[in-house]
């Protein structure tokens, strides 16, 4: 989510502490957002248009007694985010082809039974670049080092110090205008997840929150810019960038990540069976 919005809301609110019920629930939800992504691997290649992605996670939501919390979410247009090369997010599904050589960002957020699904991978179309697979490598050990941050008796801050020193020390940049977010019956709540150090926030995690970690790493500067659509956000120059999401709970003992793929894909390039 935009920093602006997570600094007018859910920043100011205490982050609300969950049950068993609502684990149960995030399993769930965050179970069929991942078979989603994974439905995807086989069917992002060269010449497929995002929009026949986007068909295909709304089929699939449907026909699994879901629905995408984006569609018609502040006046977005689509069920899914795709974001191509040196788009950061919030991209929209089009019917241009993807091309050899692409790396593209997916995210999908299904509601189950009133509970939020969140989570994005990168995905490679054909053969990528070497430095567009180094990103996504790095992207990826940004997040999961992320997730192994959260522990109750951490701070937040720990979840940014982790992804962001990680990333610089390969010579990449952290994007400071988005943001992980709480979750759960809604799609945004506190606590805010910063994917740097911000000493001015930083909450105390417990046992009980439900949240994203989402960090968006570019190959070159940090700053971005959003297009005249109103969503399409880039990267300021134009270098590549990418992103991996999670959502998550923090248990007693450390963190329950919900949205692991079930075919054990975790980053491009996928293996696939045949
Ligand atoms: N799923 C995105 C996130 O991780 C939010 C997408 S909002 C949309 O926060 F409207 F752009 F789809
Ligand atoms: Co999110
Ligand atoms: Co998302």
């Amino acid at each position: 989510m935009s920093y602006d919005t997570a600094t007018q809301t859910e920043r100011r609110a205490e982050p609300p502490l969950h049950g068993p019920e609502a684990f149960e629930g995030m399993r769930r939800a965050g179970r069929l957002t991942a078979e989603a992504l994974d439905l995807l691997v086989e069917h992002v290649k060269p010449g497929v248009s995002t929009q026949a992605l986007d068909a295909l996670v709304s089929d699939f939501a449907r026909d699994n007694g879901a629905y995408s919390a984006t569609l018609l979410y502040r006046g977005y247009p689509k069920s899914i985010c795709t974001s191509i090369n040196h788009v950061v997010c919030h991209g929209i599904p089009n019917d241009k082809p993807l091309r050899e050589g692409d790396i593209l960002n997916i995210d999908v957020t299904l509601i189950l039974d009133g509970w939020y699904g969140d989570s994005s991978r990168m995905y490679f179309v054909g053969e990528v670049p070497r430095r567009a697979a180094r990103l996504c490598d790095i992207t990826h050990e940004c997040l999961m080092r992320g997730i192994e941050a959260v522990k109750p008796g951490r701070t937040t801050n720990a979840i940014g110090a982790a992804i962001q020193s990680l990333a610089e020390q390969e010579r990449c940049s952290v994007v400071r205008d988005f943001c992980g977010h709480g979750l759960g019956r809604v799609f945004h709540d506190a606590p805010t997840i910063l994917h740097y150090v911000e000493p001015s926030y930083d909450v105390p995690l417990k046992p009980g929150m439900l949240f994203t970690i989402e960090p968006m790493i570019n190959l070159g500067r940090p700053q971005v810019k959003v297009l005249s659509d109103g969503w399409t956000a880039v990267t300021r120059d134009r270098s590549l960038s990418a992103q991996f999401e999670h959502s998550v709970g923090v248990t007693e003992s450390g963190v329950e990540i919900f949205t692991l793929s079930p075919k054990g894909y975790h980053k491009p390039p996928y293996a696939t069976a045949g």
